[in-house]
């Protein structure tokens, strides 16, 4: 047994495990859950053939070798009979309708057709059943966002007939949503399920992990990591989601349950942190204490039920509103408890910093400009099990405003518009009076940022040629940083913060970048190739390697366990160090901002708290084997639609009390030291350039000194410019310090403007060696230091990647023979995910063969479409293109050899639905 063994069986349980602790139980009327030992269960709904494990795009493309689905589990379970008659008549009208994965990138189905159900069918499976399970799914993912439309976050007409014939026609009907998101949930009341299930999605395993809950194995302990409003238009940042080329935040921090609790409680259908069990808890305050800094309080809670279960508690701050206005209700805390038998008791304790309940001044109303300030008032701590029925633990007075932090003006807006805020008295939620909905201009920027940019350019170390001295005299702490980059041309250096990829042959096959010394002479000076890989819910190798699919974002913070979400990770550390990869590209930690961002599934929850300490733990789990995550997308990264194009203009109160919190969480308390920035602009700056963003508050504020990577393909800008895909000399003075990605660094396959730039005085050349310091130091803190150094042990070695040849059946496979040349057929080849075409070949001539063929892709110029090229078992390249709107064809071409083989077979693998295989022939090239 190596360091790195994996025991899949205690993966595919923690999966399980999370899975199930993630379901969140909406309604239960007269105990309509558990289904008991000995039922009869018919289940209906077509997506029981199709589990979701999880949404599309890049976060979805992990290769599997099993998917349990829920009527698998449900298939499983010994005591409970599936009705065969039913099972059968959607079991002919599936093969029938097969899964419809659309054309490809961006565009598979929001929800598969549903099949139509007639009053015979469903009265006559109610006799035969004891109770019904209606599965409802949806998918939505990078590129494409979730719409208010029916089949994506409304139901379809069809499911709507069918949960209105099975409710009608069953006592027990008991609703599961296999969604990354929230949807829409009027038809709760309109068809009066008696149960009503988020079980996410959950992974490979995620279908287990459903049915322990559906049977009781395991008590629903999850609760909402989003508030569910009545209708999408309730949501404060509808009206202004989905804009084409500038999204103006202006319901501010007024975000989720904030907004609300604060204005529109009455819209609330599910309050955040809401989710029952199938036992009750009582939970009571048992100590209050308040000292000079802190806060400590104790809650008792107890399982007073029958059944075995675990309860959240949830610490929620009431801040007065005071000058700044502030929401009623703000998370500080929350926790888990073990698992409670019938009578048993747990005291659980929290300990809040006065500081963190402070709200940032963004304009200076408090007589403190761009300092966190805790305003003169009383603040009311809650306690409970959602944000609604939280009850008053206690309370304490601030007399006069205190500052508690201290910052500099950074990514103020320069648009001007209105934000939303909260006008009461200052002790307003205590007494009960009421707090206003007001409007106020949003405080736009001061500074003047060229000049602060101006003030923080190192000139650098003069470059002094090869001096001998090697990385690993720095990581040996033999030779200082500055010293050893003097050795770098300027060319070395632009070389260096090029990350090369899709699916480099420098690393772990099928992955998204290699960065680092990806050059000949990067390599020479010791510089090793750090491996990254997709991300966030499992690896992604397109080239079809399996790895295990965990449980995605939302439903990871649904479990509301931070210990949890730390074992599991750990074993996908364990996983990313077996595969030789650095770092997963994940987790995604932008906030849901609002329900149709189609990423949502890969990010946990509109409350920055949650997140950020979801954030921490994963990669607490992933550093306790030495591999990493890169928190992503830094920030405001919150909606698909042109998410390359568009502006988001938030206040700068907004963007550190929301959207920047979770990352500041998982910087500190996560000890995240690889950040990924956006494809978007933030109040005027692309991401991937924004030197406030990344230098004044990521590493001048928090500390950070580890490394940024761009998102893939993204765009940055000079301010006032525009965003181009080039301007690397605007990310480099930025500080983000990897361009994502270019096909080949050496020769400049991207044609950015570095050394332009660099002649040109738009970087200096210590503003580059301040990036390739950054990303020394952050290969020196990842497993393949050591690895390129050949310092692991036997013990972590034994596991370590090898090509784990997938065998395919060749039976029928006939060889032809190439001869000079061989023009094979593709009309038939077919380019869905996760398909191979196979082709049989004599290769018996003296010669190198040219595979030649042309693909294509109509689709984004961020569509991610790999093809993996295998002669027998073994890999020989992963082709990956990108989309374009007019579909030109793509020549490509590789030699194979010399190969001589009397039969060999060509594998074409598809990773991706979407791409065309247009013509595809093998010369012979003689010598
Ligand atoms: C996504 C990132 C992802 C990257 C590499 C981008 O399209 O936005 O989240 O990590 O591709 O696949």
């Amino acid at each position: 047994m190596g360091k790195y063994t994996l025991d899949m069986k205690k993966y595919a349980a923690l999966g399980r495990a999370v899975s199930a602790e993630s379901s969140v139980l909406l309604k239960n009327d007269a105990q309509a859950l558990p289904v008991k030992s000995g039922e009869t269960v018919s289940v209906f709904g077509r997506i029981q053939f199709n589990y979701y494990k999880s949404g599309t795009g890049s976060g979805g493309m992990v290769n599997t070798k099993y998917v349990t689905g829920i009527l698998d589990a449900l298939k499983a379970c010994e005591d409970i009979t599936i009705d065969g008659e039913l099972l059968d008549i959607y079991e002919k009208w599936v093969t029938e309708q097969p899964f419809d994965q659309g054309k490809g990138w961006g565009q598979e189905p929001w929800s598969q057709q549903e099949m139509p159900l007639t009053d015979e069918i469903v009265e006559a499976a109610a006799k035969r059943s004891d109770i019904a399970i209606v599965i409802i799914g949806r998918t939505a993912g990078e590129d494409q966002d979730n719409k208010a439309e029916k089949g994506s976050y409304l139901l379809s007409d069809l499911e709507e007939e069918m949960l209105q014939k099975v409710c009608r026609h069953f006592k027990r009907t008991a609703v599961v949503l296999n969604v990354g998101n929230i949807l829409d949930m009027k038809w709760v009341d309109k068809y009066d399920p008696q149960a009503v299930l988020y079980v996410w999605q959950g992974g490979m395993e995620g279908g287990n992990g459903a049915v322990d809950v559906l049977t009781g194995r395991i008590n629903p302990s999850g609760k909402l990591p989003d508030t569910i409003a009545g209708d999408i238009s309730d949501y404060p940042s509808t009206g202004n989601f989905g804009d084409a080329d500038e999204v103006f935040y202006a319901e501010d921090i007024y975000v989720g349950y904030r907004y609300f609790e604060t204005f529109a409680k009455d819209r609330v259908l599910y309050p955040f942190g809401f989710g029952l069990s199938y036992t009750e808890f009582a939970a009571g305050i048992t100590s209050f204490e308040v000292g000079e800094e802190k806060v400590s309080l104790s809650v008792e809670v107890t399982n007073r039920g029958g059944t075995a279960g675990k309860e959240v508690i949830q610490i929620f701050v009431s801040a007065p509103q005071g000058k700044l206005g502030k929401p009623v209700r703000s998370l500080a805390a929350f926790e888990k408890t073990k698992l409670l038998q019938p009578g048993e008791r747990e005291l659980l304790s929290f300990t809040l910093l006065k500081k963190d309940m402070a709200s940032y001044d963004d304009g200076g109303c408090t007589g403190y400009k761009s300092c966190y300030v805790l305003e003169a008032g009383k603040y009311v701590i809650y306690a409970g099990s959602d944000v609604r029925s939280a009850g008053p633990a206690g309370s304490f007075e601030i007399d006069e405003t205190v500052v508690t932090e201290r910052l500099q003006e950074a990514l103020a807006p320069v648009k001007p518009f209105k934000r939303l805020k909260a006008v009461g008295t200052a002790d307003g939620i205590d007494t009960g009076s009421e707090i206003a909905r007001a409007e106020e201009a949003v405080p736009l920027r001061t500074i003047n940022l060229t000049e602060r940019i101006k003030i923080n350019r190192p000139d650098g170390v003069p470059y002094k040629g090869d001096r001998g001295i090697r990385l690993e005299s720095v990581y040996d702490r033999k030779a200082a940083m500055d010293d050893f980059l003097s050795q770098l041309s300027d060319e070395d250096l632009a070389c260096m913060v090029r990350g090369e990829g899709m699916c480099s042959p420098k690393v772990t096959p099928g992955t998204a970048a290699a960065f680092g010394g990806v050059t000949e002479s990067l390599r020479k000076f010791g510089i090793p190739v750090g491996c990254c890989a997709d991300g966030p819910s499992g690896i992604r190798m397109d080239c079809g390697t399996h790895a295990f699919s965990l449980p995605n974002g939302t439903a990871a913070a649904a479990t509301f366990n931070t210990g949890l979400i730390e074992e599991l990770f750990e074993m996908l550390g364990l996983e990313l160090r077996k595969n030789q990869i650095d770092t997963l590209l994940g987790p995604g930690m932008n906030i849901h901002r609002n329900p149709l961002n189609g990423r949502n599934f890969e990010y946990f929850s509109e409350d920055p708290l949650l997140t950020g300490k979801m954030a921490a733990a994963q990669l607490r789990g992933m550093h306790r084997h030495g591999a990493t995550g890169t928190i992503k997308h830094f920030a405001a990264n919150n909606q698909e639609f042109r998410r390359s194009f568009i502006d988001s203009v938030i206040s700068e109160r907004a963007l550190r009390e929301i959207y920047l919190k979770g990352f500041k969480i998982a910087v500190d308390e996560g000890q995240a030291f690889l950040v990924m920035s956006t494809y978007g602009s933030l109040n005027g700056l692309w991401t991937a350039g924004n030197y406030d963003l990344l230098t004044t508050v990521l590493r001048q504020e928090w500390g950070f000194d580890g490394l940024v990577m761009t998102d893939w393909w993204a765009k940055i800008n000079d301010e006032g410019g525009d965003g181009r895909l080039d301007n690397t000399a605007a990310m480099i003075r930025g500080q983000n310090d990897v361009y994502m990605v270019v096909s080949d660094s050496l020769t400049n396959s991207g044609r950015d403007n570095t050394l332009e730039g660099l002649e040109r005085s738009m970087v200096t050349r210590g503003e580059l060696q301040r990036a390739a310091g950054n990303i020394c130091r952050a290969l020196m803190k990842l497993p393949v230091m050591d690895r390129y150094l050949g310092r692991l042990s036997e013990e972590e070695t034994a596991d370590i990647w090898q090509t784990e040849p997938e065998e395919k059946s060749t039976s029928g496979l006939s060889c032809i023979p190439v001869g000079d040349q061989l023009v094979i057929d593709v009309s038939n080849v077919n380019t869905d995910r996760g398909s191979d075409a196979m082709f049989g070949l004599e290769l018996t001539e003296h010669c190198i063969y040219t595979l030649n063929f042309k693909i294509r892709a109509i689709s984004s110029e961020l569509a991610q479409l790999p093809m993996s090229i295998f002669i027998n078992q073994h890999l020989i390249k992963i082709v990956t293109i990108n989309g374009s709107a007019n579909g030109e064809w793509i020549d490509s071409s590789l030699e194979i050899g010399p190969y001589r083989s009397k039969c060999a077979y060509l594998r074409l693998f598809f990773g991706q639905s979407g791409m065309e295989l247009g013509e595809l022939k093998i010369t012979c090239k003689r010598e």
